[in-house]
């Protein structure tokens, strides 16, 4: 048996193609249903489909050996106990500071608002920028607007949510993609099965 964790969202809609395209397919009557354990096309492949921060959990602790997630997520969460095997180049997007304007960061101790804490500790640590981080978990774009934070840390695509709330974006932290993860252990064990599967979606790519 095989078990794979997907991110539910924006990563499903593109991951499911491309699974199926690899030869993987998951019937609509699953995906609609409310069964948590999904039965796929392959009686010896299951799935199971949560929120994309909680796909490296599920691979790190051996729950499920392969798993699909935001780079973002990774990052973030670090990648103990799991191998980040293939870019999968969807729900491509930049993680970047954006603020109103280039004045607003130049601070003595810089008010960060963004959910990614880690990231965020990190790029300003090695810039030797001074930073107070406002953990929140959605809508950043508003902390700036209400004297929250100087400048938030957030995922940029079109741009189109920045400049719907006036933030500007300044500087570039990561490129950000879906990327294949396996367990270690799974690796190992389930050597031969993991690398063709890993094969199949590159070639599907
Ligand atoms: P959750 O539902 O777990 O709170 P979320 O609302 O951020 O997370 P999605 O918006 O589906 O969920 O985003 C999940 C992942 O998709 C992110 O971790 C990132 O890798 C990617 N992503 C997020 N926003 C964009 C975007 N605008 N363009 C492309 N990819 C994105
Ligand atoms: C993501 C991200 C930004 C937005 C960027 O939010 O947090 O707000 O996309 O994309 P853009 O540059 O194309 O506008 P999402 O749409 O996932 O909503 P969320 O805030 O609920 O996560």
């Amino acid at each position: 048996m095989l078990t794979i964790t997907l991110s539910k969202g924006r990563i499903l809609k593109q991951t499911l193609p491309l699974l199926e395209q690899a030869g993987l397919i998951i019937a609509k009557k699953e995906l609609n249903s409310r069964k948590l354990i999904l039965d796929t096309n392959l009686t010896d492949v299951k799935v199971i489909i949560v929120r994309s921060t909680d796909v490296p959990i599920f691979v790190q602790h051996g729950a499920t050996d392969m798993g699909i997630t935001g780079k973002d997520v990774l990052l973030e969460h670090g990648a103990n106990n799991l191998f980040e095997v293939l870019d999968l180049g969807i729900a491509k997007c930049k993680l970047m500071v954006a603020a109103e304007s280039k004045n607003r960061l130049k601070q003595n101790t810089l008010k960060v608002a963004t959910k990614y804490v880690n990231s965020t500790k990190r790029y300003f640590q090695n810039k030797g920028q001074s930073c107070e981080i406002i953990k929140l978990y959605g809508a950043m774009e508003l902390a700036p607007k209400v004297g929250l934070a100087h400048c938030i840390v957030d995922l940029v695509d079109t741009g189109n949510t920045l400049k719907a709330n006036g933030l500007i974006p300044f500087e570039y932290i990561e490129k950000i993609s879906s990327r294949l993860v396996v367990n270690i252990a799974s690796f190992r064990t389930k050597n031969a099965q993991i690398k063709s599967w890993i094969q199949n979606i590159e070639n599907s790519l």
